[in-house]
């Protein structure tokens, strides 16, 4: 199994002067709290870390000791210009072994491993994909061009979703050469008309994008040193 992490996005709104990466919460980068998870779940055989072009020989040596020597082996490679692209960078980085891949955002630093435990059971189970999701609080509107509201759907057939997004390999391959736009590779495979489905995520895989969230995870943080 390999998991694709992302890491080469500017972090353009939390506005750090630092690719959001790289940026420290409690004395350790984003990148480093997000590989902790990774390497702690069991079976991952490979890992690829997509970073910006000219940090790769920066991440590649703060990540290279993180694996152990029983670890998975660990790669580092240069991103694109959009999530899509780096994805795309990450799994071709992959050795023909690799028949379950994970994509990870680098930003959801802090999600539990119990979460990637339950993205690989559904795997497990069959799934040809498997994303963590959460119950959304706010009611959400669809509106139209207009603004005008043409719909509501219940809260209860909604859910907020998070990484790790697991899939059997061939399947986001054959996603990402549709080369649809889309905000994750969930949706890439959707569209396709594979099944995904949804598993409990956690509050904790909260994606790390403005300064305010950066503050709640640093509280997160100090809740769970006790
Ligand atoms: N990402 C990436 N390559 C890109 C854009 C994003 O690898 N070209 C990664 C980010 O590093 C992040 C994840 O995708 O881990 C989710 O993206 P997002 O939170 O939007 O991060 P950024 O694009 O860096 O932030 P912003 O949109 O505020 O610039
Ligand atoms: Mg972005």
């Amino acid at each position: 199994m390999g998991v694709v992490v992302v890491a080469a996005g500017s972090g353009t709104r939390l506005g750090a002067e630092r690719p959001k990466a790289f940026v420290e919460l409690s004395g350790m980068t984003l990148l480093e709290h997000a590989l902790r998870g990774v390497v702690a779940t069991a079976g991952v055989d490979e890992v690829i870390v997509v970073v910006p072009a000219d940090l790769v020989a920066g991440a590649e040596a703060v990540a290279a000791p993180m694996t152990g020597p029983t670890g998975p082996t660990l790669q580092v490679v240069p991103g694109g210009a959009e999530r899509t692209d780096s994805v795309a960078a990450g799994l071709a980085a992959l050795s023909g072994a690799v028949r379950i891949v994970l994509v990870h955002d680098a930003a959801r630093c802090l999600t539990p491993v119990v979460v990637f435990e339950r993205v690989l059971e559904a795997l497990d189970g069959g799934a040809a994909g498997a994303v963590p999701g959460v119950p959304v609080v706010d009611t959400i509107k669809v509106i139209d061009g207009e603004g005008l509201v043409t719909g509501t759907p219940s809260r209860d057939s909604l859910r907020a979703v998070q990484t790790p997004q697991g899939f059997r390999r061939e399947v986001l391959e054959q996603a990402h050469a549709c080369a649809v736009a889309a905000t994750d590779d969930a949706a890439l495979v959707e569209a396709l008309g594979h099944p995904v489905l949804v598993v409990e995520g956690d509050h904790r895989s909260l994606k790390i994008t403005t300064p305010e969230d950066l503050e709640r995870a640093e509280r997160l943080l100090r809740l769970t040193a006790g």
